[in-house]
């Protein structure tokens, strides 16, 4: 097993997002130390059972790279007396499984029931998610919300895609409908709902303070707080260890190039064996926002930059983003499905999990479907590849929660974001679905470190923030150009042609 010690996780967590959302305004990445010590081996699926931790992991690594790499020193919180901190060796044997006391039909309570009961009989609308296992999560908080407070939470399940979904609350938002109170927010959309949203900031500026704050600044527009923090994501590859293993490799590809070796033959080997459905590599091509995150994490780790450069001019047509989408162009019907470019996340992800593919492209919240599903046992996630001399990047995602300005019950609709940000509830959605929470104390929570051994994955990897702090309201037009030309390109037509017009569309986009 291979845990990296776990201060160094949370440092280097809590320092990947500074610098990433810092960056994310102007530059947009945040560098990882080359020499940690991470695990080749990626992040083993059994990991969260492995909860022996025994005192070789506690090390404070006093001169770790992480330290060392502190460039914003001012920025990270020592959290001189955390529960990590604390626990030390006394405590160690008593730490219970990972998730071990959290199940899905026992959420917290409401921490400040008896104050948010003032609001007895109040109704709103949320849109709640329906990704992996976000449905049953919601249902679960919101019966014991309406349980503690009295207060009714009718859940709408927004579309999975974030395109479809924003285009549903621009909608709503323009007419200035009452019919949605609370909204899940992506972490590309501040700066675009920026105007229909409340400033959360005189209620619940508390709760946010306990957020990494660089995910609070990108939720502040203009001086005003539009969303609270919830989880963060970032993209990684997920991998069959059963398989590597079979199949005579020591661990997950380094290179494109490897993973595109590897899937060829354990494809081939496993419809040799009679599984004809059997492909080496699922990902998300469907023209929509996913498509943006998977093909900047092919373009970045090609070295192709983000886009956009840091002057604010497009970079789609330079050399390492067209070699970037060719290559993947390439995979379509070979190592991965023809159909792949109408996949989302949900759609890749039972390709996976029912054991017909070696590779997957996801994000943090697939751990947990998978540690419920069939290969639960045989699979381990690792950084995406790159090619050789670049960096591995994974696409920074996330969501917060947001008020819209038009509610009828602002009051009741804050207590309710009060309640599924707390970090009890952070704690709760970190044990039962493995989504990694953004508050610092929970972050450092020795059983949330444990339950999320993917966390490895961030001290090998640039996290990558797509270009909407630069593109702000226009980011969905830029997006959308960029996804439905990448998706033309994976179903045939010619990056090194379609590249210098998509750039132009780009440039006309942002500046609408
Ligand atoms: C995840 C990310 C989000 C991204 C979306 C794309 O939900 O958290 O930021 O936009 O995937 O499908």
């Amino acid at each position: 097993m291979n845990f990296l010690p776990k201060r160094f996780l949370l440092l280097s967590l809590v320092a990947v997002f500074m610098l990433v959302f810092a960056a994310a305004c102007g530059g947009g990445t945040a560098e990882q130390p080359e020499e940690a010590p991470a695990a080749e081996e990626g992040t083993e699926a059994e990991a969260p059972a492995e909860e022996g931790t025994t005192d070789e992991e506690m090390p404070m690594e006093e001169e770790t790279p992480a330290e060392e790499e502190g460039t914003t020193d001012e920025e990270m919180p020592m959290e001189e007396e955390t529960p990590a901190e604390e626990e030390g060796a006394t405590d160690e044997e008593e730490a219970p499984a990972a998730a071990g006391d959290a199940s899905l039909d026992s959420p917290p309570s409401v921490p400040n029931a008896e104050e948010a009961s003032q609001y007895t009989g109040a109704s709103i609308v949320y849109y709640g998610g329906t990704t992996g296992l976000e449905a049953e999560i919601d249902d679960a908080l919101v019966a014991q919300f309406t349980e503690d407070t009295g207060i009714e939470v009718e859940i709408v399940r927004r579309p999975q895609s974030p395109t479809d979904t924003i285009n549903q609350y621009q909608q709503l938002l323009a007419n200035q409908s009452p019919d949605l109170d609370v909204i899940m927010l992506d972490v590309i959309w501040p700066g675009l709902l920026a105007d229909n949203l409340l400033d959360l900031g005189p209620a619940l500026g508390d709760v946010a303070s306990e957020h990494i704050p660089s995910i609070v600044e990108n939720s502040t527009i203009d001086g005003k707080l539009v969303g609270i923090p919830w989880f963060t994501d970032w993209g990684m590859l997920y991998y069959r260890t059963d398989l590597l293993e079979k199949y005579g490799y020591d661990g997950p590809p380094a290179t494109w190039d490897e993973l595109e070796e590897m899937s060829q033959a354990v494809q081939e080997g496993e419809r040799g064996e009679g599984n004809d459905n059997f492909y080496g590599f699922v990902w998300q091509g469907n023209a929509n926002e996913s498509l943006t995150c998977n093909a900047l994490e092919w373009v970045y780790s090609h070295g192709g930059g983000r886009f956009i450069d840091d002057g604010g001019a497009f970079t789609f047509d330079n050399e390492a983003t067209v070699t970037a989408l060719t290559r993947a162009q390439g995979w379509v019907g070979t190592i991965s499905p023809d159909g792949v470019t109408t996949y989302g996340e949900e759609e890749a992800r039972p390709v996976f999990e029912d054991g017909n593919a070696l590779f997957m492209r996801n994000w943090p919240y697939a751990y947990a479907t998978g540690l419920q599903s069939g290969i639960a046992d045989d699979f381990a996630v690792a950084p995406l590849p790159s090619v050789d001399g670049e960096q591995k990047a994974g696409t920074l995602g996330g969501w917060g929660l947001g008020i819209s300005q038009y509610s009828e019950n602002p009051e009741a609709a804050i207590e309710f974001v009060r309640y599924v940000t707390s970090p009890e509830v952070l704690k709760w959605r970190a044990l039962v679905g493995t989504y990694a929470p953004t508050n610092e104390a929970v972050l450092a929570d020795p059983e949330v470190l444990e339950a999320l051994p993917y966390l490895e994955v961030l001290d090998q990897i640039e996290v990558v923030a797509r270009p909407s702090g630069e593109t702000g309201a226009n980011y969905n037009e830029v997006s959308t150009t960029i996804f439905q030309n990448v998706n033309q390109i994976l179903r045939g037509q010619d990056a090194v042609q379609l590249a210098p017009r998509v750039n132009e569309q780009l440039q006309q986009a942002a500046e609408r």
